[in-house]
Formats: structure tokens, C-alpha cells, sequence
């Protein structure tokens, strides 16, 4: 496994709210992450069919861009009763004939799809988040590290916090959704540490072990 020796790391990601999230779980370490919007860098077409595949060719495009290691996120929503669906393309739901991004359409879309499949009971409604991160050098060394959260979809959306389908997916064992839960409560951050709650923060946890070392949180 190889470490991360420098402070400066690249985010590899133009999506605002992982770019967020991720800065605030490097914050504890006193790495300095600059995004790849505000290097200017180009997004890569995300052309993989899985979440590592994906993970890979964004954390390489800015390594091999600003030969600084570089750290992306490929995440996704895996529904059970949509046979995984939309996973590797959970952002194409979202998008319209236009080219914008609109959550609220693409939550409206996987609510549809559950009706259709006569998902009506929560235990007819799971669902698991997935992140996996890839940490990538310039010489196109790559280490993954993967999160998942499991949990129920509900409906209405409720909430305004976090990004994405934040406002619809309640992890296991909470009584809020995502978006009903501050920065901390989502990350899972406790007085006295613990288990992460998010995926994010679940496989951010690993590359931290890994790559890190001990400081931090
Ligand atoms: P991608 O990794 O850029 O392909 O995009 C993954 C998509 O999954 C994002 O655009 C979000 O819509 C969704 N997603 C990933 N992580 C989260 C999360 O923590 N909360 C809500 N939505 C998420």
C-alpha cells in the first residue's frame, strides 16, 4: 500500500457537494485539498461500467493533469428492487433534456420506479449507498477504498442538507434522512469516535487508515 507523503492532494471531483464532504474529512489530517474546478481541469467522460472503473479515470485525468496525487469519488445508489439501479448512473438520472442536473426529478424518477415494481413497504425499499475512492499518483498507481451505507428510501423527500438524493435515503437504525442530518450526524462523527455513517465517510475512514496514517480524527 502506498502512502500519501506530501500535503497536497487534488480532489478530483466538479460535483460541489462531494468536493464539500471530502474537504471536511481531510480537514482533521491538515491536507490541503484543491478541487479540480478550481485547478480548471477538464471532467473527464466517466465511461467505466463500474464504480472503480470510474473512480480510476477521474483521480488519473487530475493526477496525470497536475502531477499531484490525486483523490476521486465514484459514487452511486443501488436500490434492491430496481436490481441495483441506478449505481454506476446515478448522476444520469438526474439529468435533463437540457444538460442540467435536477435532483429533486431524479428522486421523483426512482420513487416512480419503486411504485412500478409495487414497492409500497419498507422493507420493499432498500437501498445502499456506495462510495469508492481512488487515490491515484502520477505514475498511474491507484489504491480503492470502499464505503457503503444501507438503508430504506422514503417518500416524501425531507430535509435540506447534503446534496444529491440526501433528502430520501434514512440509513439503517436513524429515524432522519441524509437530508435531514448536519455535516457531523452524516459523516457520523461522535464524541469519542466509532463507526462513520456515511459511505463517504466510511471508505474515507480506510484510505485514512491506509494512506494517512494515525493522525486526525
Ligand atoms: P458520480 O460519482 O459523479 O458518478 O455521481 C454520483 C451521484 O450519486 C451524485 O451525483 C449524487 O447524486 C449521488 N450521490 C453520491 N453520494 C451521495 C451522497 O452522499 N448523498 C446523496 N447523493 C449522493
Amino acid at each position: 500500500m502506498r502512502k500519501l507523503t506530501g500535503k497536497d492532494l487534488v480532489v478530483a471531483s466538479h460535483n460541489q457537494g462531494k468536493v464539500r464532504e471530502i474537504g471536511e474529512l481531510i480537514a482533521p489530517y491538515g491536507l490541503t485539498a484543491r478541487s479540480a474546478a478550481d485547478l480548471g481541469l477538464a471532467e473527464p467522460e466517466e465511461t467505466g461500467v463500474t464504480f472503480e472503473e470510474n473512480a480510476y479515470i477521474k483521480a488519473y485525468a487530475a493526477a496525470s493533469a497536475t502531477s499531484l496525487p490525486s483523490l476521486a469519488d465514484d459514487s452511486g445508489l443501488c436500490v434492491t428492487a430496481l436490481d441495483s439501479a441506478p449505481g454506476v448512473y446515478t448522476a444520469d438520472w438526474a439529468e435533463r433534456a437540457d444538460g442540467t442536473r435536477d435532483f429533486a426529478y431524479a428522486m421523483q424518477k426512482v420513487e416512480d420506479k419503486l411504485l412500478e415494481r409495487g414497492a409500497f413497504e419498507p422493507d420493499q425499499r432498500g437501498a445502499m449507498f456506495v462510495a469508492t475512492l481512488c487515490l491515484c499518483w502520477p505514475d498511474g498507481h491507484a489504491e480503492y477504498f470502499r464505503g457503503e451505507v444501507h438503508g430504506e428510501l422514503i417518500w416524501p423527500p425531507m430535509g435540506t442538507q447534503g446534496f444529491g438524493y440526501d433528502p430520501v435515503f434514512k440509513p439503517e437504525g436513524e429515524s432522519r434522512t441524509f437530508g435531514e442530518m448536519s455535516a457531523e450526524e452524516k459523516h457520523g462523527w461522535k464524541p469519542g469516535g466509532g463507526e462513520p455513517l456515511s459511505h463517504r465517510a466510511r471508505a474515507f475512514a480506510k484510505f485514512a487508515t491506509a494512506c494517512l496514517g494515525e493522525a486526525g480524527r
